[in-house]
């Protein structure tokens, strides 16, 4: 491990300028660097390099971080590489504190599961190529199917013999040890005590993580025998945990970052073909349903996502819900699909690659708007299916985290669905509000929304519809104002100030006091709350620069953007209400009163309208009157926040 104050001097020696110089152009403007964001293409530059805070921030595609995040995030290096690659470029001496036994053991025994895979990946090539089985059954399999030979060299494909041991064999002979042999689920141990191969008499795809280590093994059946099953893989190890890696994405890494895009295909055979007609940027997810740490994986290097898809309309079906997933990670979804019965292998094989590549170019569609055509296709004109559409549609809107994209597909939804946009506003907004209070049901006078239920405000005339442009503002202005709290305290909270009747205090501490029990909804802006609470307990007001380089990049992250970019509050909140004089700073009373009036006024609205509710249904009169008078008492406190900010607001 690297020592902290190896760390340290790194941290502080290394020079966000010089660091990002190495591979971003930047030049001056204002009082910072910018240049064109290495992260996503781009034209005119929006990559912003603070010299002075030692951070960068893309406004097009929001990644931002210090230097070693930067090192790690462009060169793809783990935390310890990365700091290992400036303390070289500052000629640091690195101070690492020795391994414990246990580590170094953990460790030699990985690296002894890759050795072994890359050996038997070694021989099954080898078998493919040159062995006399290998030529006749694997190779000629691979060319009757079409595969050229660059293509097979590439993605290292092999084959193994359909003999009981042929490879473990080979292993003990070169000195691999039996122990990792099973690990790694190449040989298997019989009732005997005796190992034999896992993979017999089949054509050999190995699986790469993202650094190109051969982790494991996909083998594919010669036989068309229904009992045999078509592929045996190799099983989860130290090294292979198939829930986070994606077939072909090492050799697709590149070309994903290139062109932005990553396309996604079922099966090896799919990623071979589609690298046959020169589109590189594709991985599969390899017959599991995708996961969230393979979406993840893939919006390392871009966030746009293309499926390419069989295609059978069952499979098309099936798979809906789970696309859902990418989009709620904030990624783009398109997808391709082909002609009943075709796959992208089959059908890159039927046209050739030429026309292949044109193809799904062409045919790329937004997943939302294929979702609604096929759903659509399928309702006919039954009104209650269509319905029943309308809210599986947009539940899928609800997903996407960006409220202006969302309210983009809403739009043309609208057209679509032959439904005005108003009403799906009003539905989209009731999902949200739903989803942000999952504890408490969701104060809606409408249908609560069990999915197999039409809404029943879909078809009211004249119920209770909210006016679209407070439907969308009411979901970002929650987080809005919780937001304003966590750069109030980033940026003020050391700040010392002598209020009247308040006397002399620290701003941080002042705001903690006065969010009293006030919960955070936004899970990342409760955690940097109450982070900053509990630093505080123990005696410190935790620092700007703390949560700037906070381990948790989501922290870091929002850290920068609160602190960095003022449109974010000026166009939603600040410039409506006017609340702060230009220099913010000069006014940090209001901006800190507002901003904490704002939130408790929010927090108080939701009790009222829950005793509204809780009154409504109240049959008992005891009870009744009991939540009457709460009513009135938080109706007072109500009363109060207002008149303070209506008075800051007429200021
Ligand atoms: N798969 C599997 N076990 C099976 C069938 C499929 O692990 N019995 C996985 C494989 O990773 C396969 C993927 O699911 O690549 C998709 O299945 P399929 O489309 O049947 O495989 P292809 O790779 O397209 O194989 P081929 O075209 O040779 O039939
Ligand atoms: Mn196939």
């Amino acid at each position: 491990m690297i020592t902290a104050e190896t760390i340290e001097k790194i941290k502080e020696t290394a020079r966000i300028e010089e660091v990002v110089g190495d591979f971003v152009h930047l030049k001056k403007r204002g009082t910072s660097l910018i240049g064109n964001c290495p992260f996503h293409g781009e034209k005119t530059p929006s990559f912003h390099v603070s010299v002075s805070k030692g951070i960068y921030k893309c406004f097009g595609c929001g990644v931002a971080g210090d230097s070693v995040r930067f090192v790690m995030d462009h060169e793809k290096y783990s935390y310890p590489e990365a700091l290992k690659y400036l303390a070289n470029k500052y000629n640091i001496e690195v101070e690492e504190t020795v391994e414990s036994k246990e580590n170094i053991e953990l460790n030699s025994a990985r690296e002894s599961l890759y050795i072994v895979s890359q050996f038997a990946a070694n021989f099954f090539e080898d078998q493919l190529w040159n062995s006399d089985d290998g030529k006749a059954i694997g190779l000629s399999y691979f060319k009757e199917r079409g595969f050229r030979e660059d293509i097979i060299k590439k993605f290292n494909l092999g084959y193994s013999p359909d003999v009981w041991d042929a490879l473990t064999q080979e292993a003990i002979k070169n000195q691999h040890a039996e122990e990792y042999l099973e690990k790694t689920g190449l040989a298997i141990r019989n009732d005997k005590c005796k190992l034999y191969d896992r993979f017999r008499g089949r054509v050999m795809f190995p699986i790469h993580n993202f650094t190109g280590r051969v982790i494991g093994f996909g083998g594919r059946t010669l036989k068309t025998d229904k009992n045999v099953p078509k592929y045996v893989n190799s099983p989860e190890s130290d090294i292979y945990h198939k829930s986070n890696v994606l077939y072909g994405l090492y050799h697709a890494k590149k070309a994903i970052r290139d062109q932005d895009n990553c396309y996604l295909v079922e099966g090896y055979a799919d990623v071979l073909a589609v690298h046959q007609a020169y589109i590189e940027n594709v991985v599969a997810s390899s017959g599991t349903s995708l996961t969230i740490e393979q979406i993840k994986l893939i919006s390392r290097f871009t966030q746009n996502v293309t499926i390419l898809y069989d295609g059978d309309a069952a499979g098309i079906k099936a798979s809906l819900r789970g696309l859902d997933m990418i989009l709620e990670e904030g990624l783009n979804v398109k997808v391709v699909s082909f002609p009943d019965g075709d796959d992208p292998d089959s059908y890159m094989h039927k046209v050739g690659a030429g026309a292949f590549k044109t193809y799904i170019e062409e045919q790329r569609q937004d997943f939302i708007l294929y979702k609604a055509n096929i759903l659509l296709a399928e309702a006919g004109k039954d009104p209650i299916k269509r319905a029943g559409i309308i809210r599986d549609i947009v539940e899928s809107i609800a997903k996407i985290p960006d409220n202006i994209k969302a309210s983009v597909f809403v739009r043309e939804c609208s057209h679509l669905l032959e439904i005005e946009e108003r009403v799906l506003l009003t539905e989209l907004n009731a999902i949200k509000v739903a989803k942000s209070k999952k504890s408490a049901p969701a104060p809606r006078t409408s249908n609560p929304g069990h999915p197999d239920m039409p809404p029943d405000d879909l078809f009211a005339e004249d119920g209770p519809v909210q006016d679209p442009a407070i439907a969308v503002q009411q979901v970002s202005t929650d987080l809005l104002q919780e937001q304003e709290i966590i750069r109030l305290l980033l940026l003020f909270g050391h700040e010392m100030v002598n209020w009247e009747q308040i006397g002399e205090m620290h701003v941080g501490s002042f705001i903690i006091q006065n969010l009293g029990d006030v919960s955070f909804d936004n899970d990342l802006c409760k955690r940097i709350v109450d982070d900053y609470i509990s630093q505080s307990e123990m005696g410190e007001l935790p620092t700007f620069n703390y949560f700037l380089r906070h381990k948790d990049a989501e922290i870091s992250n929002l850290a920068i953007t609160l602190t960095t970019s003022p449109y974010q509050l000026s166009e939603n909140w600040l410039q409506k209400h006017q609340i702060y004089v230009k220099d913010e700073a000069q006014n940090i009373k209001s901006a800190v009163l507002g901003g904490l009036y704002h939130l408790k006024k929010r927090k108080v609205d939701k009790m009222l309208t829950d005793l509204m509710n809780q009154m409504k249904e109240e049959r008992d009169e005891v009870n009744l009157e009991a939540l009457q008078g709460r009513y009135m008492q938080v109706k007072n406190i109500e009363r109060v926040i207002s008149k303070f900010l209506g008075s800051v607001i007429v200021k």
